[in-house]
C-alpha cells in the first residue's frame, strides 16, 4: 500500500469539520487505530473514540484520547459517560462510524442487532454510514459464520475495508490483516465525501420476475435473479434518493434504505409502480412474463383423459410503456433489454416501442450473465450509444446510478 501523504493534511476543504466515531475492538491491529486516528485528526476530521473492553487490553484509553485529542468511551451505564453523552446520542453525533478493528465478534453482534455493550448498542442505534476493517485470524475470516455475517452486513449497507493477505501475529498466513491505516483513512473519507446527488429526488425501480399463475399451484415465470435490479435500488439510494423497489419473487434480502414492495404478478407490478408515482425516474429492470393465462383455475387443473389442457394467454401490461406514457411520467425512464442477438438494433426499436429515454442493453448470450454476477451493457439514447465494458452488477448499478444523476443535474 503506497503511502498517501501527500493527500493528508489538516483541512481537506468539504471534510473540515466533520466528525467520526471510531470504535476500537479487541486485537492486536488495534495499535493501528492510533495511527488512523492521527490521520484523521491530521485531516481536520474530529475522532470520538469508543473502546471496547477487549479493545482496552491492545490499546490504553490515554493513548487513544491523547491522540483524538478527546475523551474515550467504553462503558454501557457509566454514570460519567452516560451524564456527558448518552449512548443514543453517541451514535447520532457522528457523520460516520468507523470500525477498526471489527473482531469476527462486533462483526457478529452487529450483523444480528445484539446489543450489550456500548460498541454494539451504538452500531444498532446508530443512523450514519458505518465502514468496517475486519481483523482476525484467516480461518476465523474464512469460517461459514463469519461469511454469513459479511453478506448480511454487506447487505445492510455496511462499507467494508479489506482485510489485507500477509502473515499475522498468530504465526498464520492469509487473509485477515486489518487494512493499513492510509488505505481505512480513504475509505472513511469516500465515505464522508460521498455525493448525494440524488437527495430530495423520487425513484421507483422494477425487478426481478413475475409469476403468473395457471391455477393454485401452477404458474408461468420468466428467468431473472433481481440482481441487477436490487443492485440499481441500491446504488440510487446511496446518492440520496427515495427508492421504492416494486418486486417480483426473489430471495435477495432488500437493500438498506429502500422500501420494497413485493408483488407477484405483471398487474400488481403495474398497480404498485403506479401508486408510487409521482416519480422523477423509473428504472424497469424485471423480467415481465409477456402474457398470462387468460384465466385462472379456482383448483388445480387435474391430469384429464383429453391430454395437457389448452391455455389461453392474454398479453400482459408493458409497465415501461405504460410509466413512460403516463401524464405522470417521470423525467428519467429507463428500460433494460436483454437479448441474444443484434443487441444495438432490438435496443433502438424497444426504445421507439416502449417511449423511455434510456434503453440498457445487455447481451445474454454471454455465458454467466444470467443469474451471474458480471453485466456488460450498452446505454442507448436518442443521442448515442455508449458501451460499457463487463463489470460486476454492482459496478454497472453505481455507474448507471451517477449516470442518472448526471443527466438530472
Ligand atoms: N417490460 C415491462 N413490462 C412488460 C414487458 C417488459 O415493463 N410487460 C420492460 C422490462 O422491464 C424492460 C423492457 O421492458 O425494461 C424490455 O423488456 P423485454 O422483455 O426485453 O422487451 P419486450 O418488449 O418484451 O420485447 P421482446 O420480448 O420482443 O424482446
Amino acid at each position: 500500500m503506497a503511502y498517501i501523504g501527500a493527500s493528508i493534511h489538516r483541512g481537506r476543504g468539504a471534510l473540515d469539520g466533520k466528525r467520526i466515531l471510531l470504535i476500537v475492538g479487541g486485537g492486536v491491529a488495534a495499535y493501528k487505530a492510533l495511527e488512523l486516528t492521527r490521520l484523521f485528526r491530521k485531516a481536520g476530521v474530529a475522532v470520538r473514540p469508543i473502546l471496547t473492553r477487549a479493545g482496552a487490553q491492545f490499546v490504553t484509553p490515554l493513548s487513544l484520547s491523547a491522540l483524538a485529542e478527546d475523551k474515550v468511551y467504553s462503558e454501557l451505564f457509566s454514570l460519567t459517560d452516560e451524564a456527558e453523552m448518552g449512548h443514543i446520542e453517541l451514535s447520532r453525533s457522528a457523520d460516520l462510524v468507523v470500525v477498526a478493528p471489527a473482531t469476527a465478534d462486533l462483526m457478529a453482534k452487529a450483523a444480528h442487532g445484539l446489543a450489550n455493550d456500548l460498541a454494539s448498542t451504538t452500531l444498532l442505534a446508530t443512523d450514519k454510514r458505518v465502514l468496517m476493517a475486519p481483523a482476525m485470524n484467516v480461518r476465523m475470516w474464512e469460517h461459514p459464520a463469519t461469511r454469513r455475517n459479511l453478506a448480511q452486513l454487506q447487505a445492510d449497507g455496511v462499507l467494508f475495508v479489506g482485510p489485507d493477505e500477509g502473515a499475522m501475529a498468530c504465526g498464520e498466513y492469509g487473509f485477515g490483516r486489518m487494512a493499513e491505516p492510509p488505505a481505512i483513512f480513504e475509505a472513511a473519507m469516500a465515505a464522508l465525501d460521498s455525493n448525494r446527488a440524488l437527495a430530495g429526488k423520487r425513484a421507483i425501480v422494477t425487478a426481478g420476475p413475475t409469476a403468473e399463475p395457471i391455477d393454485p399451484v401452477r404458474l408461468i415465470t420468466n428467468r431473472s435473479s433481481g440482481k441487477q435490479g436490487y443492485a440499481i435500488a441500491q446504488a440510487l439510494a446511496q446518492l440520496g434518493a427515495e427508492v421504492t423497489l416494486v418486486s417480483g419473487p426473489t430471495a435477495l434480502p432488500a437493500p438498506a434504505g429502500v422500501r420494497r414492495v413485493d408483488v407477484e404478478t405483471a398487474r400488481e407490478m403495474l398497480a404498485a409502480c403506479e401508486q408510487a408515482l409521482p416519480a422523477d425516474i423509473a428504472v424497469c429492470v424485471a423480467a415481465v412474463a409477456d402474457w398470462r393465462p387468460e384465466s385462472v383455475g379456482a383448483q388445480k387443473i387435474k391430469k384429464g383423459e383429453g391430454g395437457p389442457p389448452p391455455i389461453a394467454m392474454v398479453e400482459n401490461p408493458d409497465i415501461l410503456a405504460t410509466l413512460a406514457r403516463s401524464p405522470a411520467r417521470p423525467r428519467l425512464v429507463v428500460g433494460f433489454a436483454a437479448e441474444t442477438n443484434d443487441v444495438e438494433a432490438h435496443a433502438r426499436a424497444k426504445l421507439a416501442k416502449k417511449g423511455c429515454d434510456w434503453i440498457v442493453a445487455n447481451d445474454v448470450s454471454v455465458e454467466g450473465t444470467m443469474g451471474g454476477d458480471d453485466n456488460a451493457v450498452a446505454i442507448v439514447s436518442a443521442g448515442g450509444i455508449e458501451r460499457w465494458e463487463r463489470m460486476a452488477k454492482g459496478e454497472v448499478a453505481k455507474r448507471l446510478a451517477a449516470r442518472i444523476a448526471e443527466e438530472l443535474k
